[in-house]
C-alpha cells in the first residue's frame, strides 16, 4: 500500500487505442536484460534507430542514463536495483500508454522484479528480450573497465561477480551477442514485431 491517500484516478479524454491508431502502429516495452557490458544499450539504440526510419515512436531508457535523473538516489544494493527497476516500469507504462515504444536496456537481475512489471501491461505489451552473452565474454570486453574493478574489489555487489544475475526463463526473444552480428540481432527484433502485427 502507497502513502498517498484521498486520491482518485483520472481517464484520459484521449485513448491509448485512439493514439496507436493515429501513429499507425502498437506501443509496447522492449524490455532488454542482461549483464553489463552484454550489449543492451547497443542493440536497444540500433534497434531504435531502425523503429525511427520506419516512422515507429520510440524511446530509450537506459540504466547509466536513468541513473543520473530520476534515479540517482538509488545504488546497486538489492533493495535499490528492485526500486529501480518498479520505478522503470511504472515509467515504461506511462510511454505504452502514450503510444510510444519504450525500449528499456537495464541489467534487472531479478526475475521477480521483471515479472513484476509484465504483470503491469498487457500481455502483449511487454516483450522480455534476454541479451544473452556469457560472463567470460562480458569480461574481455568490459567496455567501462567495471569488471577489473570489481575483481579487485574496488567496486563492490557487480553483478555477475559480487550480486546475481537470473536469466529469464521463457523471455519472448533471446539474442545472442556472441553469435550474431548486431544487424542480425536487431533484424530478429524487429521480424518478431511485424510477425506480431505491430506496425498496423
Ligand atoms: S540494475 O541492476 O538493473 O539496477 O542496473 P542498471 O540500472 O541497469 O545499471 C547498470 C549500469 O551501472 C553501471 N554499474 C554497475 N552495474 C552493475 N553492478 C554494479 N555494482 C555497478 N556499478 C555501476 C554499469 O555501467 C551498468 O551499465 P551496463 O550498461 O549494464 O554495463
Amino acid at each position: 500500500m502507497g502513502k498517498s491517500t484521498n486520491i482518485t484516478w483520472h481517464d484520459q479524454t484521449v485513448t491509448k487505442q485512439q493514439r496507436r491508431e493515429n501513429n499507425k502502429h502498437h506501443s509496447c516495452v522492449l524490455w532488454f536484460t542482461g549483464l553489463s557490458g552484454s550489449g543492451k544499450s547497443t542493440v536497444a539504440n540500433a534497434v531504435a534507430k531502425r523503429l525511427f526510419d520506419d516512422r515507429i515512436n520510440s524511446y530509450v531508457l537506459d540504466g547509466d542514463n536513468i541513473r543520473f535523473g530520476i534515479n540517482k538516489d538509488l545504488g546497486f544494493s538489492e533493495e535499490d536495483r528492485k526500486e529501480n527497476i518498479r520505478r522503470i516500469g511504472e515509467v515504461s507504462k506511462l510511454f505504452v500508454d502514450s503510444g510510444q515504444v519504450v525500449l528499456t536496456a537495464f541489467i534487472s537481475p531479478f526475475r521477480e522484479d521483471r515479472d513484476k512489471v509484465r504483470e503491469l501491461l498487457n500481455e502483449d505489451e511487454f516483450i522480455e528480450i534476454y541479451i544473452k552473452c556469457s560472463l567470460e565474454a562480458c569480461e574481455a570486453r568490459d567496455p567501462k573497465g567495471l569488471y577489473e574493478k570489481a575483481r579487485q574489489g574496488i567496486i563492490k555487489d557487480f553483478t555477475g561477480i559480487s550480486s546475481p544475475y537470473e536469466e529469464p526463463n521463457n523471455p519472448e526473444i533471446v539474442v545472442d551477442t556472441e553469435e550474431n552480428s548486431i544487424e542480425e540481432c536487431v533484424e530478429l527484433i524487429v521480424n518478431y514485431l511485424k510477425d506480431k502485427n505491430f506496425y498496423i
